[in-house]
């Protein structure tokens, strides 16, 4: 870390826009702190980017000298304080391109979201925080490429439980060539007892002190999503998962949403828009790079119909999945993506969301055996996103998963009943980060009888690495041997790669 005087770095920060300080102190009444000096140093949470665009990239910090105080204030004064942002174009800060001013606020956390522009894209950058005389650790980061486009490097991330701090998967990672990181969701696991904001903002912190996770964050934008434990297993809508009683009290849930939205924003390189607004967050969002990849991000969980059965892994099909009238991801969402897909110019669409979307049948016999929770629990929906691949053939889609804690690869079939029929697109389901996989040997026993799974594995923690060209798409499946054991060696387990205009995967 490359150490400049405050005087240098807060005398000039006068040259900044002012759009920033504004857009943050409309929503504060506090005092700015007098005295520039905090308690401690308070980058302890990292640094991270996020969202990148041709044009820039969103940097994100928060300040928290004492990041597990019991308040979830994170050792902080409940005052405004000022900080300044640096873009440069190298790591000792030599070519700077940007410094502004912002401001932390406490009723964000005193969470910074800086919203760069005017960067080249398709470049790397570095940047770094200053405030109480304090600087931060320098993160690297990277915008969008435009125009044509060669070649895009992500990995698929998801399900990250707290294993005591360190990170197999996420310290592999960050020692990997990637353009950015796409994140579908379980970035925390809600506890029992986990229900207002200060308890989000305490369980975010915690999983924030891993310096591996925040040696990924520092390296790499990252663009993320939410899943269910984020907020509470299993959710839907307004519904709480323990369906009546006193969880579902009137308020009760919406409090708790607005919570868990409030401390997901104040922890993630997220841009204005997803913002929340009490109970509700715009998560699902596009983001193009180039003529080569369009991600369409989603949101499975805030709008979807409720879960007709709790059965876990499995039980016995409900025929109310096939009601048309059931939805994933709620109407306006869905047509959105469905105009997206249609408009978009990328010879690669992907579509990165939380659960399996390919049917999967865990009953041998006679019987159909079905995770309501996932796409099968909303077959009409899948239905509608299927026959609209079918029919307006929108360039070479590709689904990406998280969720199932399991690495899987599948054909997305016209009729998944029907190993005949046409594969419309390809699945790649990223296991998990470090999360368990106790319904292993429920998938396993299957996996013969859903002939359009071409590979399952429900034993090894990591990450997916996506390598997109025009030709092809390559996704390497990187394990760890053990996920809290970051000097345990990380593995390819398999590689499968999608010819462009031949949906379905096929071996590396
Ligand atoms: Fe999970």
């Amino acid at each position: 870390m490359t150490q400049l005087s405050r005087r240098e770095l807060l005398g000039k920060s006068a040259l900044g826009t002012g759009a920033l300080w504004a857009a943050a102190a409309g929503v504060s009444a506090a005092p700015v702190l007098a005295r520039q000096r905090l308690s401690d140093y308070p980058f302890t949470l990292g640094v991270a980017s996020g969202d990148p665009l041709p044009d820039g990239v969103v940097l994100w910090t928060r300040l928290a000298p004492d990041p597990l105080a019991a308040d979830g204030r994170g050792g902080m004064p409940d005052r405004r304080v000022p900080v300044t942002w640096e873009v440069a174009e190298d790591e000792a800060f030599r070519r700077r391109v940007r410094r502004e001013r912002a401001v932390a606020v406490p009723e964000l956390g005193h969470a910074v979201h800086a919203e760069v522009g005017g960067l080249q894209p398709g470049r790397e950058y570095f940047f770094r925080f200053v405030a109480g005389g304090e600087v931060s650790p320098v993160g690297r980061t990277r915008t969008a490429p435009a125009g044509a486009t060669d070649e895009v490097r992500f990995a698929l991330a998801s399900c990250q439980a707290w294993v005591g701090g360190p990170y197999a998967a996420y310290r592999t990672m960050a020692e990997d060539d990637l353009d950015l990181v796409v994140h579908v969701g379980d970035y925390i696991y809600e506890r029992r007892d986990t229900e207002t904001l200060q308890d989000f903002r305490l369980l975010h912190a915690l999983y924030k002190t891993s310096p591996d996770l925040q040696a990924a964050h520092a390296r790499f934008p990252f663009v993320v999503t939410f899943d269910d434990h984020e907020i509470e297993n299993n959710w839907a809508d307004g519904v709480s998962q323990p369906d009546g009683e006193a969880s579902n009290e009137p308020g009760r849930f919406a409090a708790l949403r607005a919570a868990a939205f409030q401390a997901y924003y104040e922890h993630l390189p997220l841009r204005r828009p997803q913002r929340p607004k009490g109970p509700s967050l715009h998560l699902y969002r596009g983001l193009a790079f180039g003529d080569l990849l369009d991600f369409s991000v989603l949101d499975t969980r805030q709008y979807r119909s409720d879960q007709l059965t709790e059965n876990f892994p499995a039980g016995p099909r409900d025929p109310r999945t096939d009601d048309p009238g059931r939805t994933m991801t709620g109407a306006t969402q869905e047509r959105w993506l469905l105009d997206r897909l249609a408009r978009s110019p990328a010879r690669w669409n992907a579509i990165a969301q939380q659960t399996i979307v390919a049917q999967f049948d865990y009953d041998r016999g006679e019987g159909v055996s079905v995770n309501h929770d996932q796409w099968d629990g909303y077959a009409g929906a899948r239905d509608r996103l299927l026959d609209f691949v079918a029919q307006r053939r929108p360039a070479n889609p590709v689904v990406l998963t998280g969720d199932w804690h399991s690495s899987w690869v599948n054909d997305l079939k016209a009729d998944f009943d029907d190993p005949a029929s046409e594969t419309l697109a390809t699945e790649f389901v990223g296991t998990s980060i470090s999360s368990n996989c106790s319904w292993a040997p429920a998938v396993a026993q299957a996996v013969d009888v859903n002939p359009h799974v071409k590979f399952f594995d429900g034993d090894r923690r990591g990450y997916v690495r996506c390598t997109v060209t025009p030709e092809a798409w390559r996704s390497d499946y990187q394990v760890v041997a053990a996920a809290n054991d970051p000097s345990a060696p990380a593995t390819t387990l398999t590689s499968w790669v999608v010819e462009a205009g031949r949906p379905g995967a096929v071996p590396a």
